[in-house]
């Protein structure tokens, strides 16, 4: 016999991040000396724990790739085809590489004006040229085909074999820059003992790489990037797998049968690390990990998101610090803590959000309120009375449904509800100038704490509950600011 009074009356009491502080610790480490660096699935690490949202409004390429560049990760979103989310994976992991392995390369045969036309449509300066065989037998580069008869052949104005500057494999990072400056060449072929081509230097891609020493990287030296699936969307997984490092499934709740069934498959069928979600309490996580094998992450939080919502029209929620605290626990039990990483995704509007999130367990923090008002994400830019604002809608928002590719998000096409508002959020920089502000304002927090690393936050941190009226103690009061932007 159900007790509904008992039901009711011993119901958890959830907190969330407007209901919690932590309290100062005994610290000895400075802000500056503490260390971000967090795993964000299982096999890959970043050095700032901080993902942008899949939402067409936030994560496009530019984002990724600047996020990716300052040290965390971008995810792209899935409201557009196949092709489309495709061509966003090409373009960061083309944006910089130490060796640049997928090498566009011409016949000695064709003439300069289709080695013109594959330029112009790749967008690049130089080509190496190979014969049958795949070997290295010159470089035709923009300067060459300029001004040069575009019925001649590519061997007629190519440098060719003699005159070249190649490395192999082995060469290092500061031997490849000095030979290119040495030389005063822009590419560096690398090729094997039997002048095979192996991949391509370029002086562009090595000076990125000292202009930006905490970018997230793969083994290849190019920028890490995830992509957002639909459970049901194998082929799109697939397709993407040859581009992204991580897959992270999209479905606004992910403990439902038909959600882990497909997952499971997706997870078969692909390398790349696939992170699951979203998920929001304990008995979620453990049963997803019990039906699906090599689970790389938890995506985590249901209700919380600024554009969210979920929990007002349909009274269910489970609220990113709460999700994020029964993740944990339920890791714990299975002793995967410290083998799959938690994101928290939603409602983080600052630095010391992300600071709770981590001491309840997150390896990471999802954000697309914070991110969309960025000068690299897609939304459009707009003033308001003297103000720029960016445009930024939910996923389950009429807007993006609209375009109809999120659809299975948040319900069957049939169901028609929408979950999710559509509205502007402040403009604030660049996404440096973000991460900026928030990596100071994260390591201000754990040095009040005085956690070293993301490691000793989850030990260290303590949590303290504020009552209702409390939260205004800790705002500025009694005192007027004009042009005051609240929080
Ligand atoms: P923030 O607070 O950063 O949250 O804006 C972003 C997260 O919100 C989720 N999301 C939605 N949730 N309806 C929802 O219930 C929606 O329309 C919607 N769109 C995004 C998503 O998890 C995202 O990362």
């Amino acid at each position: 016999m159900v007790r509904f009074l008992d039901k009711l009356m011993n119901s958890d009491l959830i907190c969330t991040f407007y209901d919690v502080i932590l309290l100062p610790g005994k610290s000895c480490v400075e802000p500056r000396e503490i260390d971000l660096r967090t795993k964000v699935s299982r096999n890959y690490s970043i050095n700032i724990p901080f993902v942008s949202s899949p939402m067409d409004t936030v994560t496009g390429a530019d984002l990724a790739i600047a996020l990716a560049r300052q040290g965390g990760l971008g995810v792209l979103h899935r409201n557009c085809t196949v092709e489309e989310q495709l061509e966003m994976a090409i373009r960061v992991k083309r944006a910089e590489s130490m060796i640049i392995r997928d090498v566009i390369v011409v016949n000695p045969d064709i003439s300069v004006g289709e080695a013109i036309r594959i330029m112009k449509e790749h967008n690049i300066h130089g080509l190496p040229v190979v014969d049958s065989k795949k070997r290295l037998v010159g470089i035709v580069t923009w300067r060459d085909v300029r001004y040069s008869n575009p019925n001649l052949k590519v061997k007629d104005v190519m440098t060719s074999k003699e005159k070249l500057i190649v490395a192999t494999e082995e060469i290092s990072i500061d031997e490849a820059k000095s030979l290119m400056q040495k030389h005063k060449v822009e590419k560096l072929p690398i090729i094997d003992e039997n002048w095979r081509l192996k991949g391509l230097m370029t002086i562009k891609d090595l000076e990125l790489r000292g202009k930006y020493p905490f970018a997230s990287r793969d083994k290849e030296g190019r920028l890490l990037v995830g992509a957002a699936i639909s459970p049901y969307d194998l082929n799109r997984a697939k397709k993407l797998d040859k581009y992204v490092d991580i897959l992270v499934i999209d479905v606004a709740h992910f403990h439902n049968d038909n959600v882990i069934k497909s997952t499971k498959k997706i997870v078969k069928n692909v390398s790349a690390d696939v992170i699951i979600g979203n998920l929001g309490t304990r008995e979620g996580v453990l049963d997803s990990l019990s039906q699906i094998e090599n689970v790389c992450g938890l995506r985590v939080g249901i209700g919380s998101g600024s554009i969210c919502t979920t929990g007002m029209v349909t009274r269910v929620a489970a609220p990113t610090l709460y999700a994020t605290a029964q993740a944990a626990d339920a890791l714990q039990e299975l002793g995967l803590f410290e083998e799959i990483p938690i994101i928290a995704d939603g409602g983080v509007k600052n630095a010391g959000d992300i600071a709770l999130a981590l001491a309840a367990g997150a390896s990471a923090v999802m954000m697309g309120n914070i991110f969309a008002g960025t000068r690299e994400s897609p939304g459009r830019l707009i003033a308001i009375e003297g103000k720029y604002y960016k445009e930024y809608y939910g996923m389950g928002s009429a807007r993006a449904r609209s375009k109809r590719m999120v659809l299975d998000r948040y319900s069957l096409p049939s169901k028609d509800i929408e979950e999710g508002v559509e509205g502007w959020v402040p403009y604030r920089g660049t996404v440096q100038d973000v991460v900026r502000e928030l990596v100071a304002g994260l390591q201000a927090s754990m040095g009040y704490v005085g956690a070293r690393n993301i490691r000793e936050m989850w030990s260290k941190a303590k949590f303290a509950r504020l009552l209702p009226q409390g939260i205004q103690e800790i705002h500025p009061h009694n005192i007027y600011m004009p042009g005051e932007r609240r929080q």
